[in-house]
């Protein structure tokens, strides 16, 4: 159902792979809820992703880009502009990706050339992203930047590895941008926690089946789905919000604030 909360607005959406992606549905919600959008993702998930079938649906132009590479980004938002007819109101950061998980590292034994890529590919990738936005003044004043976190930045999920430490990180680069968009810009920085959620992404660490299961019994509400973490990244970028910043929001169904929930040892 569309409250065309994001009329005239125009955004840019990174990070949908595949129709699992938490990205491809808050691009869906975001058209549907009046924006114009262009979309973003590595040259080689272009390739194998299915990005351009939603491009072709949202009527949205597809722009590659690796978010580790300046260039990248440069060309993204000087074309996104150019394509969108002026500066952008919202953006979304939904990328993670570690090579330590992808190839079962264990934590103990964690190879460090591969953190450095994880750290750049899933959490400087949002600093840089946000000073590219900030250097072309590409952004107009009350616009929203946000990006997707997880709970493992606070509390320990041994098979997280290594993207816990990136998670923590890009939730200090929303602080601490979020400071600078603020007084210069009247822009506004969020992360958003989201519960557990299938994706490729997600899927990728170790039990996750399991875990999905753990998480969503402990949680009051149950997890929280792709579609409900859309609905949540629609008002935070509509103008109803337009006061929240340098936050971590939790969309988790109540998982970050419980101790026990009976139903876990009921099994
Ligand atoms: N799935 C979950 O359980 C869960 C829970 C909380 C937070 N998140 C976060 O949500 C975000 C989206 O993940 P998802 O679960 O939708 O999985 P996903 O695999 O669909 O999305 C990850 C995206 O990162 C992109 N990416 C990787 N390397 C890149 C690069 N160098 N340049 C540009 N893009 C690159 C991938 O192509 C992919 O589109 C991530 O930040 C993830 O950590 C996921």
């Amino acid at each position: 159902m569309s409250n065309n909360l994001l009329a005239n607005k125009k955004g840019i959406i990174f990070g949908a792979l595949d129709d699992k992606s938490i990205a491809w549905k808050i691009a869906e919600r975001c058209v549907e809820e009046g924006a114009s959008i262009t979309l973003t993702n590595a040259p080689v998930a272009l390739r194998f992703g299915k990005i351009q079938q939603l491009g072709e649906q949202l009527n949205a132009e597809v722009i590659p880009a690796d978010v580790t590479v300046q260039e990248d980004l440069d060309h993204l938002f000087e074309k996104s502009m150019e394509v969108l007819g002026g500066k952008v109101d919202f953006v979304l950061h939904s990328i993670g990706m570690s090579l330590n998980v992808r190839k079962k590292r264990a934590y103990t034994d964690i190879k460090y050339e591969w953190m450095h890529k994880t750290f750049d590919i899933s959490a400087i990738s949002f600093h840089r992203m946000m000073q590219t936005i900030y250097k072309k003044d590409a952004i107009n004043d009350w616009g929203s930047i946000l990006a997707l976190t997880y709970i493992a930045a606070q509390r320990t999920f041994p098979d997280y590895s290594e993207m816990a430490e990136s998670k923590a990180l890009l939730e200090s680069f929303a602080r601490s941008f979020g400071y600078h968009f603020g007084v210069e810009k009247k822009v506004r920085v969020n992360t958003i926690s989201q519960s557990p959620t299938f994706t490729t992404a997600g899927s990728g660490v170790k039990g996750f089946d399991k875990f999905f299961d753990y998480a969503d019994k402990m949680s009051p509400l149950g997890n929280a789905s792709a579609e409900a973490c859309a609905d949540y990244c629609i008002s935070l970028f509509s103008d109803l919000t337009k006061m929240v910043t340098m936050q971590n929001l939790f969309h988790d169904g109540g998982f970050s604030k419980m101790g026990l929930n009976p139903t876990v040892l009921e099994g």
